[in-house]
């Protein structure tokens, strides 16, 4: 989705633009530009297409790109098609200069209105609008921070936006609601960046904005103002992500790399958490076990790979802590009445913690009653952590492929976890724990055992080139794994593909089978598995082609209308986990040989911060 990086300095800082845009270019964009303040000028250099072409212009002007206040922005287009000159910075009055993220929705009504004040509109954009009406704005008001002050109280949507005044070249202004902003503190420079991680090669000192703050940043000081119009300090946090978590470290692609990093992630997640013992007290943040003891429903709240998070840890929490939990996309809970269930927990999911259904469906969770909060999150600081009262951290590190891997694992080694906490406040029988604990003990070693079968299932990849549809069954907690193995499929791969709880097969989807569409099963040996085979057979029937991953012990043989892979054997708890693996690495091996951008799929955004 669009990045933001800004700065002001005292030296030239459009090399530090550009790596920063460079920094975001995993989110996913179209199109992307750099405005520069020099010699009281602005400078704007826009281009379609990846930040290469934008540096490649840059260099190619006159003084390849000076100035110590600047700008820059990655743009996913939103609102008008994707061209040089809907790409941001969008200027007003050939003197301010804007960069936004996030959708002004009242645009329409400020575009007619400021048109009429005689504002000419160069762009389809819902972000000219900001231009022109600071520029408006800036007529009546002493500074560009009260200009700034005032047009927010015009805007109606999300935004995170950043305004420079060339005739003002050490400040530049900042607004963030409901798209995040960061300002990294520097020794007589400040930036902004709508991701910390646009800014490691140059600072480590972070103030994350909070909803409705505005800022003015100078080369050495930063004003902010929240949204009851009262000066505050924001907490400098140290930043602890790794500088050079956007290294390949010798993978092809960072989703290979995250593939592979799983088993020392999920390690990382349960280190010092949980141990052959049991669950270790509050570790989902002060006071959960007291707030889990009187949960008595959970509601989790996700979208993506992260509501598949989800709807497999409903299957646990009913079956092993015996609490009821019902799973639901955020963008549809958000529009939705609902009924709040007694002593319910509001559980959000979210890799980026800044995904804006998500947090929009924990606002409302929020005012709707629920007992309580919890985020499970892979980015500290985040809105969604921020915004929660209980929360706990995934460990995963910087995800940056735009498919999630290992951030899904570490979402589900942490709702076992959650299981463990709950289901010790709810006199979870000692045997199921005893299972839990030892699956978790195993999980790490049987990640990277099942990793072996790389080569198998890449050689099993190029059955699939050629196809346009494909189906994924599962049973069980293997029906969410089933999903996001399709979801991994069709965003990298750009093939069909659709899952289906396998037991619904006669109910629709068994029209569909046929030679040209692989049918993949998942196959853990567990007590559904001979309903499973049964399905099984309804597709060969029909003479479908099957790929079967599955337990060695479930006794599949490969013949002419079945390839099986052998899984190695795990707890039952932990199949789900386990059974991710060779989803993940047939959805890479797949798109490797379409030649499609894995890290970078097409139309798709790492981190969605409009709704
Ligand atoms: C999955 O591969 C996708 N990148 C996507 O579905 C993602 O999980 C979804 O957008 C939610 O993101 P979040 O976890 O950051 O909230």
């Amino acid at each position: 989705m669009c990045g933001i990086v800004g700065a002001v300095a005292e030296r030239n800082v459009v090399q530090i633009l550009l790596e920063g845009l460079r920094r975001l270019e995993y989110r996913g964009y179209d199109s992307s530009g750099v405005a520069l303040i020099h010699d009281n000028a602005l400078s704007i250099t826009r281009r379609v297409g990846k930040v290469k072409a934008l540096s490649d212009a840059i260099e190619a002007l006159d003084d390849q790109g000076t100035g110590a206040t600047g700008i820059a922005h990655t743009r996913w287009a939103t609102h008008g098609g994707v061209t040089e000159s809907n790409a941001h910075p969008h200027v007003s009055q050939s003197r301010f200069a804007v960069v936004h993220n996030g959708i002004i929705e009242n645009h329409k009504s400020l575009r007619d209105e400021l048109s009429a004040l005689g504002y000419r509109f160069t762009s389809d954009t819902d972000t000219e609008t900001i231009a022109h009406t600071v520029a408006e704005l800036r007529k009546s008001t002493p500074t560009l921070l009260d200009a700034v002050l005032e047009s927010v109280k015009r805007f109606e949507g999300a935004y995170g936006t950043v305004i420079i005044d060339k005739d003002d070249a050490s400040t530049m202004v900042v607004a963030r609601s409901g798209s995040p902003l960061v300002i990294g503190l520097g020794i007589g420079e400040n930036f902004i960046a709508s991701d910390q991680m646009a800014l490691l090669p140059v600072t480590r000192r972070f103030i994350f904005l909070e909803e409705g703050d505005v800022a003015e940043i100078t080369r050495t000081s930063v004003r902010i103002i929240d949204e009851s119009g009262n000066e505050v300090e924001r907490e400098i946090v140290e930043s602890t992500v790794e500088h050079d978590a956007g290294d390949k470290g010798g993978y092809r692609h960072y989703m290979l790399k995250e593939i592979y990093e799983q088993p020392a992630v999920v390690r990382n997640t349960l280190q010092g958490r949980v141990s052959p013992d049991g669950i270790g007290n509050d570790v989902f943040g002060e006071g959960s076990d007291a707030i889990f003891a009187k949960t008595e429903h959970i509601k989790i709240i996700a979208c993506g790979t992260s509501y598949h998070a989800g709807m497999t840890a409903k299957y646990w929490l009913e079956a092993y802590a015996g609490v009821s939990c019902d799973v639901e996309i955020a963008s549809e809970f958000r529009y939705r009445k609902s009924v709040v269930k007694p002593n319910s927990l509001i559980v959000t999911i979210s890799q980026s913690g800044e995904t804006a259904d998500t947090l929009a469906a924990l606002k409302l969770a929020k005012e709707s009653g629920y007992m309580s909060s919890l985020a499970i999150c892979n980015v500290d600081g985040s809105s969604l952590v921020r915004e929660s009262s209980l929360s706990f951290m995934t460990r995963a590190g910087a995800e940056i492929g735009v498919a999630s891997t290992k951030a899904f694992t570490t979402q589900l080694a942490g709702f076992l976890m959650l299981v463990l906490a709950i289901g010790k406040q709810k006199n979870m029988p000692k045997d199921i724990q005893q299972h839990i604990l030892s699956a978790l003990t195993e999980l790490p070693a049987k990640l990277e055992e099942t990793l072996t079968l790389a080569d198998e299932i890449d050689h099993l990849a190029e059955e699939f080139s050629d196809k346009h549809h494909s189906l994924f069954l599962g049973r069980g907690d293997q029906y969410p794994i089933a999903m996001e193995g399709a979801l991994k499929l069709k965003e990298i791969s750009y093939i069909h593909a659709e899952a289906y709880a396998s037991g619904e097969l006669k109910h629709g989807p068994l029209a569909l089978i046929d030679a040209e569409m692989p049918v993949i099963v998942v196959a853990p040996n567990n007590e559904l598995l001979e309903k499973l085979k049964s399905n099984v057979e309804e597709v060969r029937a029909r003479g479908g082609i099957m790929y079967v991953f599955a337990d060695k012990d479930a006794h599949f043989e490969s013949d002419e209308t079945m390839r099986v892979v052998n899984v190695p054997h795990c707890l039952e708890s932990i199949a789900p986990i386990v059974y991710t693996i060779p989803l993940q690495l047939l959805s890479y091996y797949v798109a490797l040989i379409k030649g499609t951008d894995v890290d970078q799929p097409r139309n798709l955004a790492k981190s969605v911060t409009v709704e």
